[in-house]
């Protein structure tokens, strides 16, 4: 299978990089070496349909050290980092399939070429993979035992198809593990989203008032990260119960309508359609940042604001510049596309430890278990969530009490 990626001779910089950040990944790096002595994927295809990031290449050589042979697509057509492509081809004979900037049609053809190549488990971050083996693929449904799922957005989309009765295999929700959504999503978008923002415009975010949109795991993260390094936090939702947290956490709580007048940057978190959109744009003050951190580039209406523009032009790298019929002028980032991923490299490697040592165990437990697991949509059993905490525990140097017996006894008990 002949792969499609940009340049085999950025393989050593990208094999320098995966090391780097292998040093910060010993979770999976004591789950590869398990995987390489008890081989549990053996005579196993894994496609994959991730980020194609250092983090990324170090659980996809962690799966084949397992005795997988994985093939890979990338979950997003601007996060690629080619050279890591090209490590995995040249130095690991691992096919890819992705390059970085890659039009719609070609990340299409990407996800049906990992796709005909009859993989037995899927391991997706945004459901495109297994949403198109259903709709596409339906041949090879029959010998898929199952799939994971990394994303908050991914599993929504998952949830309405398990609803229609449409999933036709399990699926381990990764991101519903206690170990990947409060930190990958917290503390992994927090900085990784602002640190795309700042390597993109170079901007002061202290006394900064910064919307952020939506206040989950993520919402959360980036919202410290902006306390912390002095910008005046301002959040809007829609569910009045996190809105009502972020409101006692000491962030002012307001609608957009109204949001969109104060803000000096955007940061929208929401996993949802148009959160920025035409009237809130038109609103915007002179010079406004918009940048998003959701899975996909649809919070922010840029049809709108293209309707809306009498003018653009790139600013910088990864900063395109709108000016608008009232002579302001807005500037989006990244395309409106995963800020971290495509202005960054995506969250430090310390944070993907946890949530790819869930994909790695996650793949592990369906071929172990997937004859017990129905269709639908399933999480990891609660000890491998405490043992992965632990083994982050201890690969810091630190450690937690245990309950003593007459502990546990007195928790069980209820007289
Ligand atoms: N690097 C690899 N996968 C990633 C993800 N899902 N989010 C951020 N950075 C990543």
């Amino acid at each position: 299978m002949k792969p499609d990626i940009r340049d085999p001779n950025l393989a050593e910089a990208g094999a320098t990089r995966m090391e780097w950040d292998a040093r910060q990944m010993p979770v999976l790096q004591s789950i590869k070496d398990r995987f390489c002595h008890e081989k549990p994927f053996e005579d196993l295809r894994i496609g994959v349909c991730l980020h194609i990031s250092t983090k990324t290449a170090n659980l996809v050589t962690a799966i084949k050290a397992g005795g997988a042979e994985p093939i890979v697509c990338a979950s997003n057509p601007l996060s690629t980092q080619d050279d890591v492509a090209a490590s995995l081809v040249v130095h690991h004979e691992i096919p890819v399939f992705a390059k970085r900037g890659e039009d719609a049609d070609t990340f299409r053809r990407h996800l049906h070429t990992v796709l005909e190549a009859k993989p037995d488990i899927l391991l997706d971050d945004g459901a495109d993979l297994v949403t198109t083996a259903h709709l596409s693929h339906r041949q090879h449904l029959e010998r898929v035992i199952g799939g994971t799922e990394e994303t908050t957005t991914g599993i929504s989309r998952l949830r309405s198809m398990a609803r229609e009765g449409a999933l036709t295999f399990p699926v381990i929700a990764v991101n519903d593990s206690r170990t990947k959504h409060l930190f990958d999503n917290r503390f992994g978008t927090g900085q990784s989203a602002l640190d795309g923002v700042i390597r993109a415009t170079n901007l002061l975010i202290a006394g900064k008032t910064v919307v952020v949109c939506g206040y989950g795991w993520c919402g959360r993260g980036v919202a410290s990260r902006v306390r912390g390094l002095g910008g005046h936090v301002v959040i809007t939702e829609v569910d009045p119960v996190p809105a009502l947290e972020a409101a006692m956490e000491g962030y002012r709580v307001m609608p957009m309508e109204e949001a969109a007048v104060v803000g000096d940057l955007f940061i929208t978190v929401t996993g949802n359609r148009s959160v920025v959109n035409r009237d809130h744009l038109a609103a915007m003050k002179d010079g406004a940042v918009l940048a998003n951190a959701g899975h996909f580039d649809v919070e922010i209406d840029l049809e709108a604001l293209d309707e809306l523009a009498v003018a653009r032009r790139p600013a910088r790298p990864f900063v395109e510049e709108y000016t608008l019929e009232n002579n302001r002028r807005l500037h989006v980032l990244g395309e409106g596309r995963l800020v971290n991923l495509v202005a960054g490299e995506g969250h430090p490697a310390a944070v993907m430890d946890l949530s790819f040592a869930n994909q790695a165990l996650a793949a592990e437990f369906l071929v172990k278990r997937h004859e017990d697991l129905t269709p639908g949509i399933h999480v990891l059993p609660e000890e491998i969530d405490r043992d992965i905490a632990g083994m982050k525990l201890e690969s810091m140097g630190l450690s937690c009490d245990k309950m003593t017996s007459d502990q546990k006894e007195y928790l069980d008990s209820w007289e």
